[in-house]
């Protein structure tokens, strides 16, 4: 159970930053943590929220990179992102990008980076590749259709058909609507597959891939080795890598130059963290859910 109550401002160690949040974004790790998902290594008393952005207060011994008054935004380390202030380590900061607003650039950090990873250092996805993006409208799904079409690849989105004309508004060059029948065309034409749903009904995703093809998932999905094996294609671990203020630095670059658009879902105040953490637990988001603290 979330409950909204006072407790101390942090202080900034060395190399830390003390934020003064203004937006937290949403990711379902948040409330896979609340409801013991991701097992027992968080303790209580626990404040959710891992992506923010916000105002430098203060820094701590070391810190050269950032001035209290900046705009900056990242990722903490520890989560308690969901609060008034929040200390984050410097490496995991960058400036805000300029063309966004606060709510936009919290909700860039976990999700951006994640796509960016699974696309392009797990995946290798190169240009003239076709990826397909199962989740394709969701929080990292979103994003990584148009980080694979900045690199020059083709996408396939897939989705329920209700997104299918914001995908197509997105730039997908092709459209896989995952409860009916796979089109004959789409089987093995992928390069890539990136899946962000999982679950337990994703083995149809192995039949999309070219022999040699690489399905890289970022989270559980129930694919089996054997039809893996036979279709000569490899399935990716689920990695977690850690955020680097140069990895925001290039999502930045990105937005501020108008190839990376954040979609905003819903925007809850912070008071209401819990009907947010219940959106996002819909599995229905199109793009981002974002706490307003500020
Ligand atoms: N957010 C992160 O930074 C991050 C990082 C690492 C791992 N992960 C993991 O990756 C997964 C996705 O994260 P997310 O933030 O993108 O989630 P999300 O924003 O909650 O995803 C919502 C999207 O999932 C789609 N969806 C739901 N069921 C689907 C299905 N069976 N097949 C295809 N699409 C389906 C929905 O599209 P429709 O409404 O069209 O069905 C919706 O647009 C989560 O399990 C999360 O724990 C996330």
């Amino acid at each position: 159970m979330l409950r909204y109550e006072e407790v101390p401002i942090p202080a900034a160690g060395k190399d830390e930053v003390l934020v003064r949040v203004h937006a937290v974004g949403v990711n379902p790790g948040d409330w896979q943590i609340r409801s013991g998902l991701a097992g027992d290594r968080f303790r209580l008393p626990y404040i959710p929220g891992w992506d923010v952005s916000g105002v430098v207060a203060s820094v701590g011994a070391g810190v050269t990179s950032f001035h209290p008054g900046d705009a900056v935004y990242g990722m903490t380390v520890n989560s308690g992102g969901c609060a008034e202030y929040v200390v984050v380590p410097a490496g995991n900061l960058a400036l805000k990008p300029q063309s966004v607003d606060f709510v936009e650039a919290a909700a860039l950090p976990q999700s951006g980076f994640t796509a960016w990873h699974a696309l392009f250092v797990q995946g290798k996805l190169e240009k003239g590749q076709t990826v397909l993006i199962n989740g394709a409208a969701g929080g990292v799904g979103h994003l990584a259709v148009q980080l694979a079409r900045w690199k020059g690849a083709r996408v396939i989105g897939a989705a329920s058909a209700r997104n299918e004309p914001y995908l197509f508004d997105l730039g997908i060059n092709a459209f896989v609507d995952y409860t009916s029948i796979l089109p004959a065309e789409i089987e093995q034409s992928v390069d890539i597959v990136l899946d962000t749903a999982g679950g337990e009904k994703v083995e149809w995703l192995l039949n999309t891939l070219k022999p040699g093809g690489r399905l890289v998932p970022i989270t559980w999905g129930r694919y089996s080795s054997d039809n893996a094996a036979k279709a000569s294609v490899t399935v990716q671990e689920i990695q977690y890598p850690q955020i680097t203020t140069a990895y925001l630095d290039e999502l930045t670059r990105l937005v501020n130059g108008g190839q990376l658009n954040i979609t905003i879902d819903s925007v809850f105040p912070l008071e209401e963290t819990a009907k947010a953490h219940e959106k996002s637990e819909s599995r229905r988001a199109r793009g981002k859910i974002v706490i307003r603290v500020l």
